[in-house]
């Protein structure tokens, strides 16, 4: 691309201001602005214009899951399945870690965290250690495929490398990138991370599938007839990963996906529920619920609206590649991005200033026409670590792993 055919092709989609430096910047940062220029996908800007879209309408109801009691009642049934498959090495995990960890602000991958108190507990450990209880037990490894972005491949697979994988063998280990979107101001203007270059944010956690197509892994998938992807989020540090119990009743229930949920505390939580629409399993953020909706009761007493998603799935493979080329919806999340103003000055905000265009990959289960939502304990597999302090904050994980016996 030349500096002409992006400068019409910026005009035409009211973009100019990227090139607003243009006359100080050297050749090789000219070259490098006009590439990253041809590589973006511009077109997810359209979505800054149409937010509130998202949900689709159509007739909401809730689902039907399996509760702990019934869970309990058919344990051994279910984990003797999982176990098998897991044995005939049809399970792999996708650790997806290409988040930013803005609210935590720690400055690394999130999975590099220390959570430890008395001794260094990395995330990443942590949830190793948690899959090493089921290779144990089942006797078999589990190939794991980490997810990062632009932002932190390199830190990540050194931090992996740094502490040998963390007693896991590394030809399980996988890692690939996923893709980056620009960031915009209000007014929909993107912007420049350093004066040549865009501000470009990971996509969001729901191209996780199609990245690693991008990257050769499914042909990974393929050669070692992996059947089901356990995808889940680096954030949670009791995460129970490729547990056989959950595994075995996805497979018997004969759903295309399966979903790790809680029962909500109250009607207010800030979770996203899992819940029917048009027949077919869907998920909703807890700010498009109505009032009504999130207070809705069943005959027993519980929510009708009871199942939070903690961001454990598990998707089954032919059905998830037969739907991979499927659009899913882009969400514009705030958030606060580092940029330069119209000056040249870096600007580091203290609060959000900005908006990401991002898929998410509660979107790909509606997509999977069946999902079995699993209830599991909240106080044993949920203690996400959004924040430095408060609510879902490194104490309340630190308090949760404690309970669970985890010396920290
Ligand atoms: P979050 O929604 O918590 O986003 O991610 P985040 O970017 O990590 O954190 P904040 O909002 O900036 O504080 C949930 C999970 O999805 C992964 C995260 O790494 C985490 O495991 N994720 C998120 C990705 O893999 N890629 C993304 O683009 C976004």
């Amino acid at each position: 691309m030349t500096y002409h055919q992006a400068k019409e092709y910026l005009q035409s989609i009211s973009q100019e201001q990227i090139l607003r430096f243009w006359d100080d910047l050297g050749e090789a940062e000219r070259a490098s602005l006009l590439q990253q220029i041809e590589d973006t996908d511009f077109s997810v800007l359209e979505n800054f214009y149409h937010r509130e879209k998202l949900d689709g309408g159509g007739h909401t109801e809730p689902i039907q899951g399996l509760r702990l009691a019934d869970i309990r009642a058919r344990r051994e049934e279910f984990a003797s399945v999982g176990r098998a498959a897991l044995r005939a090495g049809k399970v792999g995990a996708v650790l997806l870690a290409g988040g930013q960890g803005t609210r935590l602000g720690f400055d690394g991958p999130k999975g590099a965290f220390n959570i430890g108190v008395s001794k260094p507990l990395y995330i990443f450990e942590q949830q190793v250690k948690n899959l090493l209880e089921v290779v144990r037990d089942v006797g078999a490894f589990v190939p794991l495929y980490i997810m990062t972005s632009d932002l932190n491949h390199d830190a990540t697979v050194n931090f992996w490398q740094a502490h040998d994988y963390f007693s896991y063998p590394a030809e399980y280990v996988r890692f690939f990138k996923q893709e980056m979107a620009p960031a915009v101001d209000g007014q929909g203007k993107v912007l420049l991370a350093e004066k040549g270059s865009l501000a470009l944010s990971p996509n969001g956690n729901g191209g996780w599938l199609s990245s690693m197509r991008r990257s050769g892994l499914l042909q990974d998938v393929a050669a070692r007839g992996i059947e089901w992807l356990n995808a889940y989020a680096v954030d949670n540090v009791l995460q129970r990963i490729a547990d056989p119990v959950f595994l075995g009743a996805t497979i018997v229930s004969g759903c295309n996906c399966g979903a790790k949920v809680v029962c909500k505390s109250d009607p207010h939580e800030r979770v996203g529920v899992l819940c029917l629409q048009d027949g077919k399993p869907n998920i909703i953020e807890y700010y498009e619920m109505s009032e009504e909706m999130a207070k809705q009761r069943d005959e027993r007493g519980d929510l009708a609206y009871l199942y939070g998603v903690i961001l454990n799935y598990l998707f089954n493979v032919p059905k998830a590649l037969s739907v991979l080329d499927k659009k899913i919806p882009v969400h514009v999340v705030e958030k606060k991005v580092p940029y330069v103003d119209e000056r040249g000055e870096k600007v580091t905000p203290a609060a959000p200033n900005a908006f990401k265009f991002e898929t998410l990959i509660l979107d790909m289960v509606r997509l999977m026409d069946t999902c079995l939502p699993f209830e599991v304990e909240r106080e044993r597999e949920f203690a996400p670590v959004k924040n430095a302090v408060g609510t879902d904050s490194v104490e309340t994980a630190r308090a949760l792993l404690q309970k669970n016996g985890v010396c920290l």
